[in-house]
């Protein structure tokens, strides 16, 4: 259930107002900016209209659609009828149109090796694999598990799936076991991909082990294809577990892109919502292809032909499947993939082999070094260069760069500021762009030739996408906080939770009867811009990170000595939020430092290491209603050092001042 905007945003709105200042494009860029023109917002009223025209744009369809969308809430069907292959939009026809030596993918691996790989290169690699899929037994239609690092072949396994109309489930490569089974279970997938290793924070970290314990409780799974990633001893199950390189070196790169209908399912991405189960959220092929290459083309304003551009998200998140490998690759883009952390410099360049006396400019190195003219990373990200200080990116020539985006969670405006002014040498226009997993493309974000930016605002919807903030009653707030709303279809957004139609239409479309609640809370300013405040559900932001309390909480009791949990998002100045747990522990457990540390570390065992709470605090109960509801507000204020709230629904007024002995 969600609270009112005011105590779910607990006090963070004023801390969005302090820079009041408004950044026009500069001359220098809407010179040969993309868009400048504003009345491609007027085109977009007509939303079917500039949709439609936009997917014939962009898009090769082998049939083309006869009808733009049909619209039973909450079910959408974008370009019925039309026919097409994802593949073959960001491979063949590049290759056919005679810009196969166009780099497609410049991989940097985290020691520091390096591959280039051009649009012929990645469709011959593609074709192959797909033939690879098809030997293995993989059909149109079924789902294929993919749990790997951040190197070119996690993008050869999703393009093999696309071309084969075979849906992917990425798993995040930092999720546990459990994660795993629960995903790969939900989605009967036949085959994993993974990698023996890959590498983080100058270290092979394993992911076929983690595959190894999940498939045990994985009936579905046949085979399991491992890219020779760290050279790491992996054991291989006869029968089951095949290398890649031998795969790829038996077949031929002779599969052709399967024709697939507009609304076949591309792939299934789970994420966290209000319960400790993950939804998997599904994205189709024509509605989606087409709003992620027309955000990632006037967003990012691409000018393919010379722009080298990076996005720094893990190809497992939402970001890295549209803004790493879909958008850009329809669009013909050269994109950066860099597989480490911002922390680790090449092993050339390291300092001794402990990482505290290592140098933190390996973004700038890398920008530098590829002359990247786009960056498009995460406002946590950013906070983390502020704390390591200006003096890294200054050691490097950033002049290459002409764009910066942000996504993720809210950029406070200093963190804005701090961007604008070290990395973009208050040349490059900031696009802070909202969106989320299930609407699988930019929704709100300024257009860099057009709009006046605010630090901290994402500004207003794109063209073709109407959102709305409403009160608690679903009235429309002209000024003001409330709820984020979306009010009409588009093309890119969820088609359905997997599994779970009832889901999909209780999570998004019925609290405000015809609208999508978003799950975020949003203030519109005097100028119409939009500010967005977090969410207002019980959905934490954990580095740009979702993760649900509830997801945290079935962790906590899961450990033999925890009776009761209940978790919190509190405010942290680096990770956005940051997790706090409460614990009641059962009789004869003792709230000692060790089992304290245990139980965290229990948590990120059984979900993955992002969802190791900061803090777990024991006490001997919790606040509640007298309806036996969890008041989470009250933990929070505790979090994050505010004087309690209001007390008075309390069911025992004395709980609180017990819970903040315990805490101290
Ligand atoms: O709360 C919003 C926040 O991230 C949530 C979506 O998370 P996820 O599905 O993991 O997708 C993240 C990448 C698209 C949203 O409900 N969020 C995302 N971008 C922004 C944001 N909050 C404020 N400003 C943003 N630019």
């Amino acid at each position: 259930m969600a609270q009112s905007p005011e105590s779910a945003l607990s006090g963070s709105i004023d801390s969005y107002q302090v820079e009041d200042r408004k950044f026009a494009p500069s001359p220098e860029f809407t010179a040969s900016a993309r868009l400048t023109d504003p009345s491609i917002y007027t085109d977009g009223e007509d939303y079917e209209n500039f949709w439609a025209t936009q997917a014939r744009d962009l898009i090769t369809w082998f049939e083309d659609f006869h009808t733009t969308l049909e619209w039973d809430l909450p079910n959408a069907r974008w370009f019925v009828g039309g026919k097409l292959n994802v593949a073959y939009n960001c491979l063949d026809r590049h290759v056919e149109a005679g810009i196969g030596d166009r780099v497609a993918i410049y991989f940097e691996g985290e020691p520091g090796d390096t591959r280039t790989i051009t649009y012929a290169e990645l469709l011959d690699d593609v074709k192959r694999f797909t033939r690879v899929l098809i030997n293995l037994g993989v059909e149109t239609g079924d789902r294929v598990c993919i749990y790997m690092p951040m190197i070119p072949e996690a993008a050869v396994a999703m393009l093999a799936c696309a071309r084969l109309g075979a849906p992917h489930t990425l798993v995040f490569g930092g999720f546990s076991p459990d994660s795993l089974i629960d995903r790969i279970n939900d989605a009967e997938a036949v085959v994993a991909i993974t990698a023996d290793a890959g590498y983080r924070k100058g270290k092979p970290s394993g992911l076929k082990t983690n595959i190894d314990v999940a498939l045990a409780d994985c009936p579905t799974i046949r085979n399991v294809v491992v890219v020779n990633r760290c050279d790491t001893d992996v054991e291989m199950t006869e029968g089951r577990d095949l290398w890649w390189h031998d795969l790829m070196a038996d077949a031929d790169a002779d599969a052709d892109a399967v024709p697939v209908d507009s609304e076949h399912l591309l792939y299934l991405l789970y994420t966290s919502g209000t319960t400790a189960k993950p939804k998997g959220v599904m994205h189709t092929t024509g509605g989606y292809l087409t709003q992620v290459a027309w955000t990632h083309r006037e967003v990012f304003d691409l000018k393919p032909e010379s722009d080298i551009y990076w996005c720094s998200a893990d190809i497992g998140w939402v970001t890295g499947h549209s803004y790493i490998v879909y958008g850009p690759l329809t669009n013909g883009a050269s994109v950066v993939m860099y597989e480490g952390t911002p922390d680790t410099p090449r092993e050339s360049e390291r300092n001794g082999d402990d990482p505290a006396g290592w140098a933190k400019d390996r973004m700038w190195d890398i920008i530098e070094r590829y002359k990247v003219t786009q960056l498009y990373t995460a406002p946590t990200a950013i906070r983390a260069f502020m704390k390591w200080g200006e003096a890294e990116p200054a050691k490097h020539d950033l002049s290459s760069l002409r764009l910066l985006g942000s996504v993720g969670e809210p950029i406070n405006p200093e963190a804005w500021m701090w961007y604008h002014r070290n990395i973009g040498a208050e040349r490059c226009p900031i696009v802070d762009t909202w969106w989320q997993t299930e609407t699988g493309g930019i929704m709100i974000t300024p257009l860099p030739g057009i709009t006046e930016t605010k630090p901290g605002s994402a500004c207003r919807a794109i063209p073709g996408v109407f959102v709305e903030v409403v009160d608690d009653e679903g009235n429309e707030v002209t000024e003001g906080g409330g709820y984020l709303t979306i009010t009409k279809p588009f093309p890119a957004m969820l088609r359905g939770v997997w599994k779970a139609p009832e889901r999909f239409f209780d999570t998004y479309w019925s609290r405000y009867p015809g609208r999508y609640f978003a799950g975020d809370g949003a203030r519109l300013d005097e100028d119409g811009y939009l500010w967005l405040m977090g969410r207002v559900d019980d959905v934490m932001n954990i580095s740009g990170h979702r993760i649900s309390t509830t997801e945290v909480e079935s962790a906590l009791v899961d450990h033999d000595a925890v009776a009761e949990a209940a978790v919190v998002g509190a405010a942290d100045p680096l990770t956005g939020q940051a997790i706090y747990g409460y614990v009641i522990l059962r009789g004869g457990n003792e709230p000692s430092e060790e089992l304290i540390e245990e139980i965290r570390r229990h948590v990120a065992t059984k979900l993955g290491a992002i969802a190791r709470p900061k803090q777990v605090v024991a006490v001997t109960d919790l606040p509640k209603t007298r309806s036996g509801k969890i008041m989470r507000r009250l933990l929070r204020d505790m979090a994050e050092g505010r004087e309690l709230g209001d007390t008075t629904t309390l069911a025992d007024a004395g709980v609180m001042s017990q819970i903040s002995g315990s805490s101290a």
